[in-house]
């Protein structure tokens, strides 16, 4: 994605934010509360009408596709918040996920993902309004992985954790990308998610002021710390 922009009415949300995601890897992209994050995820996923900016998925442009089609090609965004159905069973959240894929690949697909977070096969049944938030968080991984994405989104999953969910929540996202799949994850935890990345993309007030590898975000603290305030990074 290349030079985003994108308005609500008056309100420069996003005016020029670039980051992409490789095959295998963890993009994390870091940014204060308001900086666009949110927002830019959401555009490339087909929910929000871009201004001005490039988006393409293996070499197809899909900047301002509808958010079905944009599932279609390959690409799927695991929403600010989780938004689990709480009174659906963890099964029946899965299902939904697999709307814009072909009905026979389902069951298929539940199995895997049954295989990759196992205490979800174990809950199949259950209101998802019941599991734990660490849970509900690999539910809406779950959800989102049942139309087999090559680019999955992840927008804040450690979101209101506590400490060791946040670890386990991170070696989830770890576990997917190892997979093959790329992950471009939005975080506001730079500490834990900086442990997993290949790539960092430091974003502020709707543009991105720096990109490289996660290496080197570790070791020049200073742009994170600017970014982010000064208890930002501790380890
Ligand atoms: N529906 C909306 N209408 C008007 N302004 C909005 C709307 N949603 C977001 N904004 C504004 O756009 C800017 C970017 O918001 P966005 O939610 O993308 O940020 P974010 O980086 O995801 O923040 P957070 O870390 O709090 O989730 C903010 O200034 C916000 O107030
Ligand atoms: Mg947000």
């Amino acid at each position: 994605m290349k030079d985003l922009q994108v308005s609500y009415g008056p309100v420069n949300a996003v005016q020029g934010v670039s980051f992409g995601a490789e095959k295998g890897k963890v993009t994390v992209v870091l940014g204060a509360n308001g900086a666009g994050k949110t927002t830019s995820l959401r555009a490339v996923a087909g929910f929000h009408k871009p201004r001005g900016g490039t988006a393409s998925l293996d070499g197809k442009s899909i900047l301002g596709a509808p958010a079905h089609r944009v599932v279609r090609q390959g690409m799927s965004l695991v929403p600010e918040g989780r938004k689990i159905f709480f009174p659906l069973t963890v099964e029946e959240n899965l299902r939904i996920g697999g709307y814009a894929a072909p009905r026979g690949s389902h069951d298929t697909a539940i199995d895997g993902i049954y295989d990759q977070f196992p205490i979800l096969r174990d809950r199949r049944e259950m209101p998802a309004g019941l599991l734990s938030g660490g849970e509900q968080q690999m539910l809406a991984f779950g959800r989102a992985m049942m139309s087999q994405p090559r680019v999955m989104l992840m927008d804040e999953p450690s979101m209101g954790l506590a400490p060791t969910m946040v670890d386990r929540v991170m070696s989830s996202v770890r576990a997917i990308a190892d997979t093959g799949i790329a992950i471009l994850m939005v975080e506001q935890n730079a500490d834990a998610s900086l442990e997993i990345a290949d790539s960092v993309v430091v974003v502020n007030r709707g543009r991105t002021v720096w990109s490289g590898p996660a290496t080197e975000a570790r070791e020049n603290t200073a742009i994170v710390h600017a970014v982010l305030g000064e208890t930002a990074l501790d380890g």
